[in-house]
């Protein structure tokens, strides 16, 4: 088992539905901790930036107009497994297609608004963490 971090994103329409605490519990319960936390609401450039790869896909415009619609909250979650862990705790992409009582099934609206992000990688978690948070706002293991 190794200790790793990941990059989370509660997004929009979670945090409109009230759901930021039933969602933090949840990663809590299943033994991740919470390593860096912040509520932001990303602007235009923020989000295409952080969705680069995807933009030449036909959703690309409609992902950044949801990301950028409300505040989201962004988090370093730690511990073994952390990205595969965190995977499997959100679920598929698509709620229709999301195992039962993962984060999808029970908060996502549609394969947008699908209430949360998670790291695909350790290499992405590394990526995506250090496009949000400066090294000092990341806590060290304690
Ligand atoms: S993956 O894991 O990259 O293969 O997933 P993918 O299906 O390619 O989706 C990447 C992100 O794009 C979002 N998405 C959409 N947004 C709006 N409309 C449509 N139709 C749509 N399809 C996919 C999806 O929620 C993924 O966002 P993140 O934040 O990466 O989960």
């Amino acid at each position: 088992m190794k200790m790793e971090r990941t990059f989370s994103i509660i997004k929009p329409n979670a945090l409109l539905d009230n759901n930021i605490g039933n969602i933090i519990k949840r990663f809590e319960e299943e033994g991740l901790r919470i390593a860096a936390l912040k509520l932001a609401h990303l602007s235009k450039e923020k989000a295409e930036g952080f969705y680069i790869e995807h933009k030449d896909r036909p959703f690309f415009g409609e992902l950044v107009a949801f990301m950028t619609s409300a505040p989201v909250v962004l988090m370093c979650l730690e511990g073994e497994n952390a990205v595969e862990r965190n995977r499997e705790i959100m679920g598929a992409t698509n709620p229709a297609e999301a195992a039962e009582n993962t984060l999808r099934k029970l908060y996502a609206k549609s394969i947008g608004e699908n209430a949360v992000h998670g790291s695909d990688s350790l290499a992405s978690a590394e990526r995506e963490l250090a496009y949000f948070f400066e090294k000092d706002e990341i806590c060290p293991r304690f």
